[in-house]
């Protein structure tokens, strides 16, 4: 099974990390795919890796001023768009409705998107995680074919915080997720994914992969985390 190794360099980076990251070497066993701001998008060189785009509006085209097409990102070279991050949900109010229509956009034009879900810290102490996942799924997912995307399951506990669930954890929701999609539904975990912890993440045998910040932002540490698949 080849996995997926996503950097997702969020609101980060520069010239200089661009530039660093064309010698980021493969591993065959993956797939990795750079997220960087879009306006780097054009400056990176795709060889060992695939580009992706952090969000994409949901139109083709239009007087949206500020807003980045799907198009454009296609045309830029983009072969997934990250969508329905926690951080556009809470910090730009993004619901699943939008998250669908976005997902759909960029199926439309011929990319993979990475679609987003996650439970809050108190829906995990309650024991409602299941239920706010699977709502968030069965709508942001709504209509589209489960062969057409990637899910990221990222706890918004673990996004920055250095708490990562345990193999377990991540194993239940897999499970939980493909009996919901189906087996050949791919999902990938983000969350405070390091060096560190990567060689205890990637014995989790159904896990498609992982989407990674903060420790993206660094090509050593990143490398690393490419190499333990
Ligand atoms: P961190 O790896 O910095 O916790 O971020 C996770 C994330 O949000 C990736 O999309």
């Amino acid at each position: 099974m080849e996995r997926l190794v996503v950097a997702n360099w969020k609101m980060n980076g520069s010239i200089k990390l661009v530039q660093e990251f064309h010698s980021l070497q493969n591993n065959p066993k993956t797939t990795t795919i750079i997220c960087p701001p879009s306006c780097y998008l054009p400056l990176l060189k795709p060889s060992s890796f695939k580009l992706g785009a952090q969000n994409c509006h949901q139109a083709e085209k239009g007087a949206f001023t500020g807003e980045v097409s799907p198009a454009h990102l296609k045309e830029l070279g983009c072969q997934y768009v990250i969508v329905g991050h926690s951080e556009r949900r809470t910090l730009f109010q993004e619901n699943d409705s939008l998250i669908n229509q976005k997902a759909a956009q960029a199926i439309e034009h011929g990319m993979i998107p990475i679609v987003c879900v996650g439970e809050t810290y108190l829906e995990r102490q309650e024991g409602r995680f299941k239920q706010a996942l699977l709502a968030q799924m069965d709508r942001a997912l709504h209509n589209l074919d489960s062969q057409k995307y990637v899910i990221a399951y990222e706890p918004i506990w673990s996004i920055g915080t250095g708490l990562v669930p345990t193999n377990k954890d991540i194993e239940e929701v897999l499970e939980m997720i493909h009996a919901r999609l189906g087996r050949s539904a791919k999902i990938i975990y983000g969350g405070s994914v390091t060096d560190k912890n990567i060689l205890t993440l990637s014995q989790i045998s159904n896990l498609d992969g992982v989407l990674v910040g903060g420790a993206s932002l660094n090509i050593k540490t990143f490398q690393t985390i490419i190499d333990a698949f």
